[in-house]
């Protein structure tokens, strides 16, 4: 349960102002919704001004990674070769690949190429070809704190049908993020992901969203893509989560491959696609803070 501290006791954002002066008419907000039978996020997962700064020199290596990646990436290149890029950029500039070795992962990015949903692992034996569409999701941990996102690269001569599909699941991402505001529900701006997504006549991947994120990997809330509005947790200054829907070509149905355990595919064989952004909710909407 969410609750209040003393009127007079230092608030607890980290101001210094007393409680009264500063988080408390907050505080009181999320208890009223709460009381309502609103899902709220608890105190303790809002970041402070100080655990966004972090969050954003974090996202600082991340975002350089991907733009390393970007560079370079072409046909003829082993998604191998594209995990040391990564690598490589993140440690050089002090971080830590949060992939790596997170639940035995064991490469420091994924690779998702055509079919592939998401969380394919890097490997010598798969090369890209012209006309492929991959995304490359990377993590980073500096200084405690974890940023995530994913971008998606086409690699020479791709289809008008793959580069649409493409460019729809960016838009949806970014009418997600249009859709983030104060006092509003993670179901509003999900809904509006999926209707964008069913407006093009593709599919949402339902078992499979975004998360909270910064002070773990993954926190909660899961971050539906497929749910409806007026439903799922309050959306409040402070909060960090990813908007990263998988959008299919043709159906919605994913397996995950039985050898490596990870690589999660599209059971109709369609092409997939996902871009991934880490924002934070503000007074009036949201800052992205990892792209
Ligand atoms: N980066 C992915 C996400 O957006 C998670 C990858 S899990 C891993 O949540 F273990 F494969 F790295
Ligand atoms: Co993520």
């Amino acid at each position: 349960m969410y609750t209040k501290l003393n009127r007079n006791d230092p608030c607890w954002c980290g101001s210094g102002k007393k409680y009264k002066h500063c988080h408390e008419a907050f505080d009181e907000k999320i208890i009223h919704f709460e009381r309502q039978g609103v899902p709220v996020p608890q105190r303790s997962s809002l970041k402070k001004q100080s655990d966004i700064d972090k969050i954003k020199k974090s996202a600082e290596i991340n975002m350089a990674a991907l733009d390393a990646v970007a560079a370079r990436i072409g046909a003829g290149m082993s998604t191998l070769e594209i995990d040391t890029i990564v690598e490589e950029t993140t440690r050089r500039m002090g971080g830590i690949p949060a992939p790596l070795n997170y639940k035995e992962f064991p490469k420091s990015c994924c690779t998702s190429i055509n079919d592939q949903v998401c969380h394919g692992i890097p490997s010598a034996e798969d090369i890209l070809q012209d006309g492929d569409i991959i995304n490359v999701d990377c993590s980073t941990i500096l200084d405690g704190y974890f940023s995530d996102s994913s971008r998606m690269f086409l690699i020479g001569d791709v289809s008008a049908e793959k580069r649409r599909l493409v460019e729809v699941t960016k838009e949806c991402m970014e009418i997600g993020i249009r859709a983030v505001k104060p006092w509003m529900r993670l179901g509003d701006m999900g809904s509006a992901v999926h209707q964008h997504a069913l407006d093009n006549g593709y599919s949402v991947v339902r078992e499979i969203g975004g998360h909270g994120c910064g002070f773990e990997f993954h926190e909660d809330p899961f971050v539906s893509y497929v749910s409806k509005p007026g439903t799922e947790m309050l959306m409040v200054p402070g909060m960090v989560f990813t908007i990263e829907p998988m959008v299919n070509m043709g159906k919605d149905e994913i397996f995950v491959d039985e050898e490596n355990d990870w690589t999660v595919y599209t059971a109709d064989r369609m092409p997939s696609a996902q871009w991934e952004v880490e924002l934070v909710v503000t007074e009036d909407g949201c800052e992205i803070l990892c792209s």
